[in-house]
């Protein structure tokens, strides 16, 4: 079978830009991606697509219409496909069995169901969310207790390594793609198919084959080695405030050991997003159920210490702010979990705010892409009311508006507008003293401190603003 139609179950971060670029690179193969959300489909079908994505637009537009569809109907689309993604969402458990941990896989269930339902000739099936270890065995135990007589299934597991904020770059120069499968000659057959779909932009050599259950494990440790990362450098941002080292200094200085490479070695405010908390407790839990304590207790240190970096920072923001911000104005700069992205799934942002708000403080918030109901919507999600949001809580289409009449600012997104804003004005316009703290080292703090700010950053101290001290005369009077 020469692959000619693909579907892809699910619309969401993965499927929409994976299937686009592969629309983009394979013109002669027919890529439908569809979703049980009638409101996301009708988006991907607009001119504003449901999540922001640099490069997007440009590749849907290529696309769309031409060999790239987006439909609401999963029948038609699986019906006529020889090759299924499977890339629905697969979040924490929030109850029962592994609550908390274990990945809540009804969607990939589904997803599964919908196809033995309605597949009536031979499908590759492809596991593109993140699943635990196994998932493909369940998945196939449910196509195959559905099937119809003539039709088989082969199912691969092709887990996704991109970024959010730079999925179009990731995938069109992925370092490798991953493909597991069955160690038959069918399976081998299958994974050969999916190889040649690769094979249209990504060297044969950056495409990995493996067993699926490797492939599906490989996902996991990538992600919790990358995580594991910043939870390491987070850890030494305590050690240098403690001792006045720069993180920055101990970052560049250890980043130069070629076998320890300079990337994910920024310290900051907590590392977000939908990957990384999730698939760590994926991996936590599949520890525990394999009788492995230990190691489950080494990969729930690395979430541990990034709750503790979150409540660290904002625990010194409070501490600064002279152990109170009731009745105070604080802005936050940035909502999303990180740059270029619009989604702020588990970003940092959503715990200083609702801290605060607790704390009785008002808060203004301003981030290039993140809508207002996202923002009303994450901190109703954490507790705080209605009416408390609506009281305490104002959101601004830009920085200077947000800054206004602030007691202090907290970057809590790396966003690079926010490196060239003018300080000097924002400084005029807020309370004083006027506070700044920089969640992500972006910032020119010696300019800030020159203005007149107090600024506070992570991994290292960064003192008073200049003119308070421009009387020390020796580092150690510092
Ligand atoms: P998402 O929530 O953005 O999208 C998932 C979509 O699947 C939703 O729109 C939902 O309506 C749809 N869906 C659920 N069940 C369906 C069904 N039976 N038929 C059709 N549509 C269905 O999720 P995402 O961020 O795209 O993540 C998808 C998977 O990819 C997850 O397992 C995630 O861990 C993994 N992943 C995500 C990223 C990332 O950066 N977001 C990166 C790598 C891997
Ligand atoms: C991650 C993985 O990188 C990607 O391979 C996988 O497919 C999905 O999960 P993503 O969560 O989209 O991607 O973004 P990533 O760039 O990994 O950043 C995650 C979080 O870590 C962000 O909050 C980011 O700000 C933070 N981070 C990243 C740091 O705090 N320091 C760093 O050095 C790098």
């Amino acid at each position: 079978m020469v692959v000619k139609n693909i579907c892809c179950l699910g619309a969401g971060y993965v499927g929409g830009p994976t299937c686009s670029v592969i629309a983009l690179k394979c013109p002669e193969i027919k890529v439908t991606v569809v979703d049980k959300s009638k409101e996301r489909i009708a988006q991907w079908n607009s001119d504003k697509l449901p999540i922001y994505e640099p490069g997007l637009d440009e590749v849907v537009k290529a696309c769309r219409g031409k060999n790239l569809f987006f439909s609401h109907d999963c029948n038609a689309a699986i019906l006529e496909a020889d090759l299924i993604f499977i890339s629905v969402n697969t979040p924490t458990k929030t109850f029962g069995n592994g609550k908390g941990r274990a990945p809540d896989l009804k969607f990939v269930e589904g997803a599964a169901r919908m196809i033995a339902d309605v597949a009536q000739s031979n499908k590759i099936v492809v596991e593109k969310s993140t699943v635990p270890v196994n998932a493909a065995e369940s998945i196939m135990k449910i196509l195959k207790a559905n099937q119809r007589p003539g039709v088989s299934y082969q199912i691969l597991s092709n887990p996704e390594f991109l970024a959010e904020g730079t999925a179009i770059n990731d995938l069109l120069n992925a370092d490798r793609v991953l493909i597991g499968g069955e160690e038959s000659p069918a399976g081998e057959a299958a994974i050969e198919e999916l190889c040649q779909i690769y094979e249209h932009w990504i060297p044969r050599k950056r495409i990995l084959t493996t067993n699926t259950w490797s492939s599906e494990l490989s996902k996991l440790a990538a992600n919790a080695m990358l995580a594991q990362r910043i939870s390491s450098i987070n850890s030494l941002s305590a050690v240098c405030e403690a001792t006045g080292a720069d993180i920055a200094e101990v970052a560049r200085a250890v980043g130069l050991d070629s076998r320890i490479g300079p990337k994910f070695l920024q310290a900051s405010i907590g590392f977000g997003g939908s990957c990384f908390q999730k698939d760590i407790l994926n991996l936590v839990y599949i520890c525990e159920c394999l009788n492995l304590p230990q190691q489950a207790a080494y990969w729930q240190s690395v979430i541990d210490m990034n709750e503790h970096q979150k409540h660290r920072f904002t625990a010194k923001v409070i501490e600064s702010l002279l152990n109170t911000v009731s009745g105070k104005k604080i802005c936050i700069l940035g909502f999303a979990f990180k740059k270029n992205t619009g989604d702020t799934r588990e970003s940092a942002a959503i715990y200083v705010a609702k801290t605060l708000l607790d704390e009785g403080a008002s808060i203004s918030i301003y981030d290039p892409k993140v809508e207002n109901s996202q923002i009303h919507e994450d901190l109703k999600y954490v507790g705080i009311t209605p009416e408390h949001i609506e009281s305490h809580l104002s959101i601004f289409k830009d920085a200077y508006s947000a800054t206004k009449d602030c007691h202090a600012i907290i970057l809590c997104t790396e966003w690079d507008e926010f490196v060239t804003l003018d300080y000097e004005a924002i400084y005029d316009q807020m309370m004083k003293p006027a506070y700044i703290f920089d969640g992500r080292k972006i910032l020119d703090h010696n300019n800030l401190l020159r203005i007149g700010f107090h600024v506070e950053t992570i991994g290292s101290r960064l003192g008073q603003p200049f003119k308070n001290r421009r009387y020390s005369t020796s580092p150690q009077a510092l």
